[in-house]
């Protein structure tokens, strides 16, 4: 039902019971390290060789990192995050009308995570969209606000080409060709979360989004540019990703970290929420094709480390993503 949206109820005095986590569960804020962040990399840089080691060392130490001069236009970012507030506050009707749970759903607003089998909820409504081909899906899209679909759709073409540019700097890193990751990935479907955490009366208790992998293969996340939330697993603490101007925070998904035989991280990463701020942000998922077996390249394993998961397509492995709950093992664990 749409009136489990949060967006539409505008003054929350205390936090309902179905979002409160068990004491064992809670995030803990003050236990965060607010300086350490992941590194940041420079993607305008002429030296390849230097972008290609930095790359390879973040995705091995840390699973993220933010990119700056990555060559999108700062001004179709702005865009993306202004049409994407501008959504947000649509009167209540407009909303309901997008509304589903089912996670089947190519394009759908809806709220937590799957609140069809979870035990405690998340602090967020999002609207979900995929994303490719564009002609296939954008005449489904929301047409209010008026430029929703023009903006996204020119938002997704330029992260599409940037993930892609990516996929080949991560290819270089392991020491394959270029195109390795992009061709064992096949013709990639692309998916969109755009995230709209609302001001929460009791932050210490909740989640906008609980700990988590992504299944897929690569993420870009637009963050909202004032507001912090991230938070990424390191050795045995949480560190806050600090929104940078004009950035994108980039992560290995599970996919990637079985393809580089684990050398590559795909670590757990959660949202949390403010009581006097909102916040927003766009992830861009690249995932394989349903059909893209993923079982690492001779030369990793050929090196005297053995596979460390059994060969897989990437539709087995969704499905039985979905099949859980985010608060289970690392999936990957299942495909040892
Ligand atoms: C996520 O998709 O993992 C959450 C991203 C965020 O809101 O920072
Ligand atoms: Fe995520």
């Amino acid at each position: 039902m749409a009136d489990q949206l949060l967006s539409t109820v505008t003054h929350h005095g205390s936090l309902p019971e179905t979002y409160v986590r068990p004491e064992s569960q809670r995030p803990r804020l003050n236990e965060v390290l607010r300086d350490a962040d992941v590194p940041t990399i420079d993607l305008g840089s002429p030296d390849l060789s230097r972008t290609v080691a930095q790359v390879a060392d973040a995705c091995s130490t840390y699973g993220f990192f933010q990119i700056v001069n990555h060559g999108v236009p700062i001004e179709l970012m702005l865009k993306m995050m202004a049409v994407a507030s501008e959504f947000f506050r649509l009167p209540f009707e407009e909303k309901a009308k997008l509304y589903s749970d089912d996670p089947a759903k190519k394009m759908r607003l809806s709220t937590s995570f799957n609140i069809r089998k979870e035990k405690v909820r998340n602090w967020r409504d999002y609207l979900r969209l995929h994303c490719y081909p564009l002609e296939e899906f954008v005449p489904g899209w929301p047409s209010n606000p008026s430029s929703f679909k023009e903006v996204v759709s020119s938002y997704c073409r330029e992260v599409r080409q940037l993930g892609f540019r990516l996929l080949g700097l991560i290819s270089i890193g392991l020491g394959l060709e270029e195109d390795y990751m992009a061709t064992v990935l096949g013709e990639q479907e692309q998916h969109m979360a755009v995230n709209y955490y609302p001001k929460c009366p009791a932050p210490e208790l909740t989640y906008g989004l609980q700990a988590h992998t992504d299944p897929n293969a690569l993420t870009l996340l637009l963050q909202d540019p004032d507001v912090a939330g991230l938070q990424v697993r390191k050795d045995d603490n949480w560190i806050a990703v600090n929104p940078q101007p004009n950035a994108f925070v980039v992560n290995i998904g599970d996919q990637l970290q079985a393809l580089s035989n684990g050398r590559y991280r795909s670590v757990w990463h959660r949202a949390v929420v403010n009581a006097d701020r909102e916040r927003m942000s766009v992830a861009s998922f690249l995932c394989p094709c349903n059909s893209a077996v993923i079982s690492p390249p001779e030369k990793l394993v050929a090196d005297g480390s053995p596979a460390m998961y059994r060969s897989y397509t990437y539709g087995e492995y969704y499905k039985k993503f979905w099949s859980r709950n985010l608060d289970d093992e690392h999936c990957l664990q299942l495909f040892r």
